[in-house]
């Protein structure tokens, strides 16, 4: 069961996300065809549901929210260790109490002793989405329940990650449409994980502001990049497939992969249009690959140009981080971070990319891997942090995010 939030007036296009199956150039690229609604064709709606502050997302349900629904303009990342004497009970006690908290925020009221209730008022499609990490369900349900991807990926030659962005026990994700009511969520469950674990890293996030754009606009990254175009879409069985794990205690759950990655804007901005499209394959002002017109169509690889190149470089990224075979698709969902810079830059910025995948080593790695051996975004893009985690099913009134694990 997926749930959407309670809006009429988002527009959002259905996006089929077919497998072609067939090799479509560049090595042995999937050819996926796309077929979706263009932001120039969407109309813009006002909001139909009324004042956006009022929406809320179902917390319970078969799957956890904030991750099959609508993407929220801000996202706050917390990456948290357990302290050594929590255990399994102590996690179920812990895991309780969090997912009591979630439920009422995100139902637009205060959590049980909300020192500040007013502040809940305003839940703006508030969702609270919890992660664990190795350490967590090991304690949880022994080395046996930790899944053969959970923990540190491979290291790549591109990484230069810093361990104040990177692990961490447990994954509490907050979004909303409304920084302030993000600030009081986090707030609130961080106080009752107190007892529990330390708050290691916070990662915030955003993208435009709800209302800004029509509802389902691919975003852009600060590059200016269309970033988010070629994603399986919520609600089908493609996107089923892609992340909702079947088996055992994460049955219904998924799991996500955080990486920070820094985008040297300074330098960026010594590329012109040309080369900055040139270097993903779409280009920079529509999103619409080289070979197309519009953002929706699908690349062609094996297009050349009157010098016999291929249109699309088999070095950009989109040519790079295509799938190889239907099983290696991943759903991405990222935010932009913007933080003080350091040193003469004028900017620290970059993407708290973010995907889920039911399988961590069958569907990101690859990718990834394939990236960091050649991809001309490597120019401009550092990875500084690292983290992945288990996202346990959701539950039902009365239960517990973890329950499946730790009941
Ligand atoms: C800062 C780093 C990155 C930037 C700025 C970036 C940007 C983009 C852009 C602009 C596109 C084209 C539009 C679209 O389909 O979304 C794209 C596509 C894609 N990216 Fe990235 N990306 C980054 C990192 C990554 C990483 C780390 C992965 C996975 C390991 C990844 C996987 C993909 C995939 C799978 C696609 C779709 C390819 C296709 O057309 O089938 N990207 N990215």
């Amino acid at each position: 069961m997926s749930r959407d939030a309670t809006d009429t007036g988002r527009g959002l296009s259905r996006r089929g996300f077919l497998f072609g199956g067939a090799a479509a150039g560049v090595g042995a690229a999937v050819a996926l065809g796309v077929e979706r609604t263009l932001p120039a064709q969407r109309q813009a709606e006002l909001d139909a549901a009324g004042l956006n502050g009022a929406r809320t997302v179902a917390f319970h349900g078969e799957h956890q929210a904030g991750i099959d629904t609508p993407i929220a303009s801000h996202a706050t990342y917390l990456g948290l260790d357990l302290h050594d004497d929590t255990d399994r009970a102590a996690l179920a006690r812990m895991m309780r109490v969090l997912s009591d908290d979630a439920s009422r925020l995100t139902a637009g009221e205060g959590a049980l002793a909300d020192t500040e209730p007013e502040l809940a008022t305003v839940p703006a499609a508030l969702t609270v989405t919890f992660g664990f990490g190795p350490e967590l369900v090991r304690r949880g349900g022994g080395a046996s329940a930790v899944p053969s991807w959970l923990g540190a990926l491979p290291a790549f030659d591109i990484d230069a990650l810093e361990d104040r962005w990177s692990g961490g026990d447990l994954l509490i994700l907050v979004s909303s449409d409304d920084a302030v009511t993000v600030a009081h969520a986090v707030r609130m469950l961080l106080k009752d994980s107190r007892s529990f674990a330390t708050l290691k890293w916070r990662q915030d996030g955003f993208r435009r502001a709800y209302g800004s754009e029509v509802s389902g606009t691919t975003m852009r990254n600060l590059f200016g990049q269309v970033d988010g175009t070629t994603n399986p879409e919520p609600g089908t069985a493609d996107f089923d497939r892609v992340v909702w794990a079947g088996d055992g205690w994460l049955a219904g759950g998924t799991s996500i992969v955080l990486r920070r990655i820094r985008l040297d804007l300074d330098v960026w901005d010594e590329v012109d249009p040309v080369a900055r499209s040139f270097s993903v394959g779409r280009d920079i002002h529509t999103g619409a690959p080289l070979t197309g017109t519009r953002e929706a169509d699908e690349p062609d690889f094996e297009a050349t140009t009157a010098a016999g190149n291929t249109v699309i470089s088999p070095v950009s990224h989109i040519a790079r981080s295509r799938p190889v075979d239907s099983r290696e698709v991943i759903f991405r969902r990222g935010y932009n971070y913007d933080v003080a810079p350091t040193g003469d830059g004028v900017s620290e910025s970059g993407l708290i990319f973010a995907c889920f995948q039911a399988d961590v080593d069958a569907q990101f790695v690859p990718i990834q891997r394939r990236l960091a051996e050649g991809d001309l975004l490597n120019t401009w893009t550092t990875p500084i942090g690292s983290a992945v985690f288990a996202i346990p099913p959701g539950c039902e009134p009365g239960g517990y995010v973890g329950e499946t694990l730790l009941g």
